[in-house]
C-alpha cells in the first residue's frame, strides 16, 4: 500500500538573532558563520513559549489549511529532544490545546506518543506511521507527526552558533499528494555514543563538536550502505556500470544543524561512492593530491581527530573535492535548494531534515522544475546516536500544495532581537509575562504551576 507525506506546516517564531550579531559579540569572524556554517539568522522563541505551543502551533496549521476535524486524524506524534517532563508526553500537552479550538474530548479516540532519540526521532515517528498506514490499520484517518524543537546551546560555546527553534507538521495518508515512501527499503545504524547529549535537569547538552561531525558522517554512512543493498537487490534501482545508486537520486536532504553539514555530508557519500568509479581518477587529476588516509585507519573517532596531520590533509583534500565542478554541479542539482531555508531559521534539531525537505520543495518549484517522479534521499541523524536513510518519490498531484508554499509568509514578519535581549531571553531572566512580541493566531504558555501538588503543570491559551 502506498504511504507518506500529503502536506506539511511550518511554525517558526518570529524573534530571532542575527548571525552579525553574535559574531561581533563573541570576537568571531562574520563570515565563519555566514560562509563556514551557513548561518544568517536564528529563531528564538519568546519568553512565553516552549516546545509544545510551537508543535500546536504547527498542528493546528496544517488542520486548518486542509479543514480537518480531530475525527479525521488517528494519531498524533510530536518528536522532539527538548521535551520538559520526564513522564508526560508532549503530544498530550498538544492535544490539550488544539482541544481548546475543536472542543474538550474531541481528540480522545486519537493515539500517539512523545519520541526521543535527539534529532532523529521523528524519522523514526514517521516510519512508524507510515507502517501503520501501510498495515491497513488507519481505517481512513490521517497520521500527524510533529517535529519540535528549541536548539539552545550554552553562551559562549562553539553550539551558540547553531542555535533555532520551530516545528513541522506532516499530515501521513495513504494517498499522500507530496512524497511517497519507498517501501521495504528504510535503513538504520546505530551506536551507544556520547558526542552530543544532554543529562536530566540540564537544559543545554553536553557537546563535542567536531567528535560529532564525524560520527554523523560514520552513521549516516552505514544506514546508506544498508539503504543501498536494499534499493537494489529489490530492484527498485538498477545500478549501470560505472555508476553510483546516487546518480539514480535526483535530490538528497540531509539532516542539517546548520547548513554547511549538509555539504559536507555530501561531498564524504561522493568520496565513499565515486572512489571505486573510473571518474575518480579524473577527479584525482584535478585535485592534484593523492587521497589521504590516516595513521590507523581502523581506529576510533578519537584517534582519527588526534591525528593532526591526516585531519588537515583531508581538510585541504575534501575542501579541493568540493571546489570540482563535477560536485559542483551536483551540489547545486540535487542538495542546494534543501539548506536555503535552514541558513535563515537555524539548527530545529528533529525538524532540521524537514525544513530541508520544505526548502527543496518549495525552492526548487520557484525555479520551475518539474519534480513529479523526482526521487528524494533522507539522511536523518540523531547524536547518541543512530541514523536513518530512507527515500521517497514526489507525486503527481505535489503542486497542488506546493504551489502556496512560501516560507517566510508562513513565518510572517520577524523580529530583530536586540543583543542584549537574546541573552535575557537566553539565561532565562524574563518571565512568561514579560514577552516581546504579541501573539497572533497562536498559542502561548501563560502559567506553570509551582505548588508542590501541581507543580510543573502547564497552562496554555490561544491568542486571536
Ligand atoms: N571565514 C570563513 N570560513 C571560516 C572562517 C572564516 N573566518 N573560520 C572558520 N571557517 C569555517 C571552517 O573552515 C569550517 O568549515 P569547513 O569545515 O568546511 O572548512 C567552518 O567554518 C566551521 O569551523 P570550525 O572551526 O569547524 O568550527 P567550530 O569548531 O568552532 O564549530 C561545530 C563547529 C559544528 C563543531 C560547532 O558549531 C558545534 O559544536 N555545534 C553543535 C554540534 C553540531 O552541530 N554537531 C553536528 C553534528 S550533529
Amino acid at each position: 500500500m502506498v504511504a507518506g507525506i500529503d502536506d506539511m506546516a511550518v511554525y517558526i517564531p518570529r524573534l530571532y538573532v542575527a548571525a552579525s550579531d553574535l559574531a561581533k559579540a563573541r570576537g568571531i569572524d562574520p563570515a565563519k558563520l555566514e560562509k563556514g556554517l551557513g548561518i544568517s539568522k536564528m529563531a528564538i522563541v519568546d519568553t512565553n513559549q516552549d516546545p509544545a505551543c510551537l508543535a500546536a502551533n504547527a498542528c493546528l496549521k496544517i488542520m486548518q489549511k486542509n479543514k480537518l476535524s480531530p475525527e479525521d486524524i488517528g494519531r498524533l506524534y510530536v518528536s522532539t529532544e527538548s521535551a520538559f517532563d520526564e513522564s508526560k508526553a508532549m503530544n498530550s500537552y498538544v492535544i490539550g490545546m488544539l482541544e481548546q479550538i475543536y472542543g474538550s474530548g474531541s481528540f480522545e479516540h486519537c493515539g500517539g506518543i512523545e519520541t526521543k532519540f535527539a534529532c532523529v526521532s521523528g524519522s523514526y515517528a514517521l516510519y512508524d506511521n507510515t507502517n501503520w498506514i501501510r498495515a491497513g490499520e488507519a481505517e481512513g484517518k490521517y497520521a500527524i507527526v510533529v517535529v519540535s524543537d528549541i536548539a539552545k546551546y550554552d553562551l559562549g560555546s562553539s553550539g551558540e552558533a547553531t542555535q533555532g527553534a520551530g516545528a513541522i507538521s506532516m499530515l501521513l495518508n495513504d494517498s499522500p499528494r507530496l512524497l511517497a515512501f519507498d517501501p521495504k527499503v528504510t535503513s538504520t545504524s546505530i551506536k551507544d555514543d556520547y558526542d552530543f547529549y544532554r543529562p536530566f535537569g540540564k537544559e543545554t547538552p553536553i557537546v563535542h563538536g567536531q567528535y560529532s561531525n564525524l560520527l554523523y558522517f560514520i552513521q549516516i554512512r552505514k544506514a546508506f550502505e544498508a539503504w543501498k543493498k536494499k534499493v537494489i537487490s529489490s530492484g527498485l534501482i538498477e545500478v549501470g556500470e560505472d555508476e553510483t545508486v546516487l546518480d539514480h537520486i535526483d535530490y538528497l536532504n540531509m539532516h542539517l544543524p546548520y547548513s554547511t553539514m549538509g555539504k559536507k555530508a555530501l561531498a564524504y557519500l561522493l568520496r565513499h561512492e565515486w572512489r571505486c568509479l573510473p571518474r575518480w581518477q579524473t577527479l584525482i587529476d584535478k585535485i592534484g593530491l593523492t587521497e589521504p588516509y590516516p595513521k590507523d585507519p581502523r581506529g576510533t573517532i578519537e584517534s582519527l581527530l588526534n591525528d593532526r596531520e591526516f585531519m588537515e590533509k583531508d581538510h585541504e583534500f575534501t575542501k579541493r573535492f568540493t571546489q570540482t565542478e563535477e560536485f559542483q554541479e551536483l551540489y547545486e542539482s540535487k542538495l542546494a535548494s534543501s539548506l536555503i531555508a535552514s541558513k535563515a531559521i537555524g539548527n530545529l534539531y528533529t525538524a532540521s531534515l524537514y525544513l530541508g525537505f520544505r526548502s527543496c520543495l518549495e525552492f526548487e518549484f520557484q525555479n520551475g522544475v518539474d519534480l513529479a517522479g523526482k526521487r528524494i534521499g533522507f539522511g536523518s541523524y540523531g547524536s547518541g546516536a543512530s541514523a536513518m536513510v530512507f527515500s521517497g518519490v514526489i507525486q503527481p498531484e505535489y503542486k497542488a500544495v506546493v504551489k502556496d508554499m512560501n516560507i517566510e509568509t508562513e513565518i510572517g514578519t520577524r523580529e530583530k532581537l536586540s543583543f542584549e535581549n537574546y541573552e535575557m531571553i537566553h539565561e532565562n531572566k524574563l518571565s512568561l509575562d514579560q514577552a516581546l512580541l504579541t501573539p497572533k493566531k497562536e498559542f502561548v504558555l501563560v502559567r506553570i504551576e509551582t505548588k508542590p501538588e501541581t507543580r510543573g503543570e502547564r497552562r496554555y491559551i490561544f491568542n486571536e
